[in-house]
């Protein structure tokens, strides 16, 4: 039973992922946010998670658009990814080595993001689903944005207190 026939099933398939990953993102952000005491990481979290909640609206809003259902599916690439990110919350390590592994495991999870909104937003683009596509490149620069400032923070000081 070969359901993806085309690259408009293909691009419903991959927002159903996306949709998913950002659902259990905003499971997994407060428990980041919780376990670390650097203000400016916290506060990076506490952001992403507003954001993400946001996004994921912003995909009810595509999938609407689009005429499909945003269902029921399970990442399960984020799946692991979180609990990556859990790993490091349970990890016997400084405060100052958890953050930087809060951070590591952080950005895994954008560049997983940014690499399927940059493939959504392209088939959209590609489909001359015009608003559709707007809205995922918007999610796009919001995910490169807090992958640039977990960069900042990381090469900014948390990295050099872990040492
Ligand atoms: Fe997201």
């Amino acid at each position: 039973m070969s359901k993806l026939k085309t690259l408009d099933d293909l691009l419903e398939h991959q927002l159903k992922d996306l949709y998913s990953a950002e659902k259990q993102l905003i499971e997994a952000l407060p428990k980041m946010a919780k376990n670390t005491e650097d203000a400016k990481l916290k506060q990076a979290f506490e952001n992403h998670l507003a954001e993400t909640q946001e996004q994921k609206a912003r995909l009810e809003k595509v999938c609407e658009i689009l005429g499909i259902s945003p269902g029921r599916m399970k990442c399960k690439a984020m799946e692991g990814l979180v609990e990556e990110g859990e790993e490091a919350i349970d990890e016997e390590a400084t405060p100052e080595v958890k953050d930087a592994s809060l951070i590591a495991a952080a950005q895994r999870i954008e560049h997983y993001e940014i690499a399927g909104y940059g493939t959504a937003a392209h088939y959209a683009e590609r489909l001359g689903h015009t608003e559709a596509a707007a809205l995922l490149r918007q999610t796009l620069e919001e995910e490169q944005k807090t992958d640039t400032l977990l960069n900042k923070l990381a090469k900014g000081y948390i990295n050099a207190k872990a040492e």
